[in-house]
């Protein structure tokens, strides 16, 4: 247990110190990297449990940087415990084997991460036999008539990936707790430090790390956080069993990515919001998705439960064609294509009108978008960059 971890200190204090401690052995005031698959057996080991998270074992068991790191974690998403698992996706796999069995039901956002499509819609429910209903869950009416007296689980994205869909967390706690169903909020777009799910209700969150909480584009990692006694069997069955344990390296370089979470949020909350606004203005744009902008048809729910900014992610579209959309990309000079978000650099992806989930978007979607990571650099830089490229796109046509 480190020094500072109680909720009398605030976000960026907690941010900073807990999970971090003096290393006993060298005086050092950070916690090192033990990279390390085994630990010191006792004198007599004949009668462990070989499957044991408890205690120290055996790295895929539960090794140190990954309890320092889940050590903070829980502390800034509000929760009993927490679960760090390789990737995002382990984690979200992991929590839907831990607690789905065969003839359950599961309700999930139609905007959500691909893999959660993958996971749920294909593979539990062809390998399985959990049913699922994707529903738009920002519609309460929608999720109560979806509701089977098998549901199981809701879980949902918020914002949601790609179209930054808005859902009415406390309003679904409220429903699932009535109906003796579990709720799940994907927490990556917002981070703890906007956002706290578990505060408004939800039983779980879910984060993927690679993303704003590592927030340097260099090590992959995902989390569970939420009752230990959920995620004792998550432990048990998905990091265990399942071996999806993260490296102790990438712990350790999550856990030092996470000490500026609050910072680097508020620059990705300013410069987002700022670029939105402007995006809106220019005239070759389509439509711009952004919690922040007060039109957008979130925005009043968003403002409610994201309680310090509205992250950097957006999505927008050119009056344009698709080729046009992947010229205007390939103009760009500070703004990097490439997937992922929440790195400290600008990341921007072309979401062509193919998209087999297309129809589960609204309508402006449905020509090609652009999924827009904001990152660190200057403001004016960023707005400097797209103008240059959509000048360009228009001397193209001028030629
Ligand atoms: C909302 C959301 N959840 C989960 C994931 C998966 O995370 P990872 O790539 O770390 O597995 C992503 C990845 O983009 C995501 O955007």
């Amino acid at each position: 247990m480190s020094r500072k971890y109680g909720d009398e200190y605030g976000f960026a204090t907690r941010a900073v110190h807990t999970g971090n401690d003096v290393d006993a052995e060298t005086g050092a005031i950070r916690r090192p990297i033990t990279m390390a698959n085994s630990y010191e057996l006792p004198f007599d080991p004949s009668t462990m449990n070989w499957s044991s998270a408890e205690g120290n074992l055996y790295t895929r068991n539960g090794g140190a940087n990954q309890k320092y790191l889940q050590e903070k974690l829980a502390s800034l998403e509000g929760g009993e415990d927490c679960v760090v698992l390789a990737s995002g996706v382990a984690a979200l796999s992991g929590l839907f084997f831990a607690l789905l069995q065969s003839g359950d039901h599961v309700i999930f956002s139609s905007v959500t991460y691909i893999a959660v499509y993958r996971l749920l819609n294909e593979l539990f429910n062809n390998k399985f036999n959990v049913e699922t209903t994707i529903i738009d869950t920002s519609d309460i009416e929608k999720v109560r008539a979806a509701i089977r007296p098998e549901t199981k689980l809701i879980h949902i994205e918020t914002p949601g990936n790609p179209t930054l869909h808005i859902s009415d967390i406390k309003a679904l706690a409220e429903l699932a707790h009535e109906n003796n169903i579990l709720l799940s909020v994907d927490n990556t777009f917002a981070s703890p430090y906007n956002q706290r799910p578990i505060e408004l209700g939800a039983d779980f969150v879910v984060e993927s790390l690679t993303k704003y909480i590592n927030g340097h584009g260099d090590a992959m990692g995902g989390a569970i956080i939420g009752k230990r006694e959920y995620l004792d069997i998550v432990r048990a069955q998905s990091q265990v069993n399942l071996g999806a344990a993260i490296s102790p390296f990438n712990a350790w370089l999550i856990m030092r990515g996470a000490v500026t979470l609050p910072l680097r949020m508020q620059q990705h909350n300013h410069s987002a919001l700022a670029i939105a606004a402007w995006l809106e203005q220019q005239p070759e744009v389509s439509f711009v998705a952004y919690p922040g902008l007060p039109d957008f048809w979130g925005h009043e729910v968003a403002a409610r439960q994201m309680v310090n900014g509205y992250g950097g992610v957006m999505a927008f579209g050119l009056k344009a064609d698709h080729d046009t959309h992947n010229r205007f990309v390939s103009y760009l000079r500070v703004i990097t294509s490439a997937v992922s978000l929440g790195h400290d650099e600008s990341l921007i992806v072309f979401l062509g009108e193919d998209d087999e989930r297309q129809y589960l978007y609204p309508e402006e979607f449905h020509n090609g978008f652009f999924r827009f990571s904001v990152g660190l650099e200057d403001t004016g830089d960023l707005i400097n960059d797209i103008r240059q490229a959509l000048d360009r796109i228009k001397a193209d046509t001028e030629d």
